[in-house]
């Protein structure tokens, strides 16, 4: 039985939204495919709804190139996203770019002349925001070469900003990252830097915050006393694609798991902050993820509460090992699956099972809440177990939404009961597509609204549980222990994820 149907009544305030102070935005590794995929396309739609700032320019820095080739490059990818030629010019008429190498004085040295001449000319008081679209061992060096050359310092009249960008992996491991962060931190204070996780940006994942929240109906519910347990499917159609030489060296642990899955998690898991405010909102989500129980240290028990699996050829579709750039004996994980348990109060005792990969069955991601079955029939002969528990399903992609699963009387004379589905869908509720999650996170940074930004601690925290999983894998390996599973592509993922769930009286849902 299923109902769509769903009317929605939206308040007025506060959702006005706000503009940025003009700024000028400087984009590292600019003729990449994070720039021209996901950042040039998104500043340029938040300029048609008017969310760019009144004055603004973007600098493209990179190894080579100019500011011609530039602005040709940037019509042709908005273009290529349906921009007329009028706005397409418009808006790279607002670029430039300033040539390098990354790791030599020349590109720093161009980029302050550029800076200081296109901030007098757009009036932008000096504010500006770096982006690193740039390969993982690249971040430290070009953030402390800005910082010497003194491009992160905010000074100047009006204390104008200095922001940094920095986007994922962030490290390797619990070691690296802080590394890293050190480094970091000898050029910028914690406030200036963004440390991006894009699953925060998405309006379903964010829709999380303001449903538990808002909200008086779940959240009474949402503990060990009435939920059984969680599952978290972040699942991917796709291979690898092109980038064997970064996936290869990362695996799905490291590229899923640090940082959207669990930030998923501590979205679903944690207290309410007091207030929708960056550092109470952060303190929130590192207290939980500090809640997490290490996993098993111990090769075979790791093995009983994380699963991992690499794809082999299946459903006319290349083996990981067979595609380009891959070793043909690599290890690396494509797929994990995991049982993990948060020690506190509100959720002793109730597993949350995570599970990513790649050329799974399909796209779909989605947080499921299962809730325990009613304790007492009285519908007779219905016993309780005769009646599926409720389940709640947040929808985080392809089909945003929210649906939840009831049991009701089938219409009739008899006492007979069925599973009804109440659907919310984002699309045919609010007739709109969800904006691109990089759009919400670039106008945040422009807004110095560092809510959706992942602060050291928590890094830390994640980097945490994954190491203590990577150090036991590796001596595990060393051993013969530590099972890596095949799965066809096309598939679930591996038969031992199932018997994960199985092992606790559980099964995965088919999302
Ligand atoms: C990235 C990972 O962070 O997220 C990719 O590096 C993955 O491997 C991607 O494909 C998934 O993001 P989305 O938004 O397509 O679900």
């Amino acid at each position: 039985m299923d109902a769509v149907r769903a009317d929605v009544e939206l308040h007025g305030e506060p959702c006005g939204e706000t503009r940025p102070a003009p700024c000028g935005l400087v984009i590292f590794g600019a003729s990449g495919d994070l720039a021209h995929r996901k950042l040039l396309p998104s500043l340029f739609r938040l300029q048609r709804r008017g969310l760019m700032p009144e004055s603004f320019f973007v600098l493209g820095a990179g190894r080579s190139g100019d500011t011609a080739s530039f602005r040709a490059a940037v019509i042709r990818t908005l273009e290529g996203i349906g921009a007329g030629a009028a706005e397409a010019a418009d808006f790279a008429g607002r670029c430039g770019f300033a040539a390098g190498a990354y790791e030599g004085d020349e590109l720093y040295a161009a980029l302050a002349r550029e800076i200081e001449a296109r901030s007098a000319d757009h009036r932008t008081g000096g504010n500006c925001l770096f982006y690193l679209a740039l390969p993982p061992d690249l971040h430290a060096p070009v953030a402390q070469r800005l910082g010497a050359a003194g491009l992160l310092r905010e000074s100047g009249e009006e204390a104008a900003w200095r922001r940094l960008v920095v986007e994922k992996p962030f490290g390797r491991d619990l070691a690296s990252a802080r590394e890293l962060d050190r480094r970091l931190k000898s050029v910028l204070g914690e406030r200036q830097i963004y440390r991006i996780d894009h699953y925060l940006g998405k309006e379903t994942v964010q829709n999380i915050m303001m449903f538990r929240f808002a909200n008086r109906l779940f959240e009474p519910l949402w503990n060990r006393e009435h939920i059984d347990h969680v599952q978290i499917t972040v699942a991917e159609g796709v291979g690898v694609e092109n980038r064997a030489g970064y996936y290869d060296r990362a695996g799905c642990l490291r590229d899923m798991f640090q940082n959207h899955m669990l930030q998923m998690l501590a979205l679903v898991a944690m207290e309410p902050p007091a207030r929708m405010e960056a550092d109470l909102h952060r303190d929130e989500m590192v207290k939980l993820l500090r809640a997490l129980r290490p996993l098993p240290r111990e090769p075979a028990e790791l093995d009983r509460s994380l699963v991992r699996g690499q794809y082999t050829p299946g459903a006319g579709m290349a083996g990981y090992r067979e595609e380009a750039g891959v070793a043909a004996d690599s290890v690396t994980e494509t797929f994990a699956a995991a049982r993990l348990m948060v020690d506190n109060w509100r959720w002793s005792g109730v597993p949350f099972y995570l599970r990513s990969g790649k050329r799974l069955a399909r796209r779909v991601s989605e947080i499921a809440i299962a809730f325990k079955p009613v304790p007492h029939s009285i519908f007779a002969p219905l016993v309780p177990g005769s009646a599926a528990p409720n389940v709640l399903v947040l929808n985080v992609q392809p089909e945003e939404g929210i649906a939840v699963t009831v049991e009701a009387k089938r219409p009739g004379t008899k006492t007979c009961m069925g599973s009804l589905t109440l659907r919310f869908d984002y699309r045919s509720v609010f007739g709109v597509e969800p904006p691109e999650a990089y759009e919400r996170l670039l106008l945040d940074c422009m807004l110095g609204d560092q809510t959706l930004f992942v602060r050291s601690d928590a890094m830390e925290a994640a980097w945490e549980l994954v190491t203590g999983v990577l150090e036991t894998w590796q001596a595990g390996s060393a051993r013969g222990a530590c099972t890596l599973h095949g799965y066809p592509a096309g598939s679930w993922g591996p038969p031992a994820a199932g018997a994960l769930l199985a092992a606790d009286g559980r099964r995965w849902r088919t999302p």
